[in-house]
């Protein structure tokens, strides 16, 4: 199969709607949708994320990329998509620092499972199973969370989210200005 080549998608941010709903299942992998895949692939890349799930770029699917490592020294890009993802097993905890794409210079620690089993199907329509731990374990978690409608900020405990709140509030004012304004 010839490689798509992706364009870039504008990403949503915290504030908008789209990230707040529960993304709907991939029926069927047809051509619109592997497309789409280049597009949310090529994104993450090109705004130099860890992951990136589709309700971040307005679309809610259950279909999310990640690559935790690309940025590192020594390794090439290596994304793994899944869709209709589905955990199997949770192991353990570790509590680190998180960011996103759609929450811009918010940085907190979150809680998460260290080691995960999930499955799901690859850009190839093949049922995939991975055993994740740590970041790679992390990240997997943060990206499902979108597909579910929950941000990081959700599970940062309400004391530790109050240094966040009037930056969480200019983000949702930006977000009703432009649309306003369009
Ligand atoms: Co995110």
């Amino acid at each position: 199969m010839k490689k798509l080549k992706g364009k870039i998608l504008p990403i949503k941010i915290y504030g908008e709607e789209v990230l707040r709903l529960k993304s709907e299942p991939v029926i069927e992998l047809n051509d619109e949708i592997r497309q789409f895949i280049a597009d949310l692939t090529e994104t993450m890349y090109k705004k130099d994320g860890v992951g990136l799930a589709a309700p971040q770029v307005g679309r809610s699917l259950r279909i999310f990329v990640v690559d935790p490592f690309w940025f590192q020294e020594g390794n090439k890009k290596d994304p793994l998509i899944l869709i209709n993802p589905e955990f199997i097993e949770f192991e353990g905890e570790e509590s680190l620092e998180e960011g996103c794409l759609s929450l811009p210079d918010i940085y907190a620690k979150v809680n998460r499972a260290q080691k995960v089993i999930i499955e799901g199907f690859n850009e190839n329509w093949e049922k995939v199973r991975i055993e994740a731990e740590d970041l790679f374990a992390r990240a997997l978690q943060h990206e499902n969370d979108h597909l579910d409608g929950i941000l990081f900020i959700d599970r940062v405990p309400k004391l530790k989210r109050i240094p966040f709140l009037k930056d969480l509030k200019q983000l949702e004012q930006k977000v009703i200005k432009s649309k306003l304004n369009s």
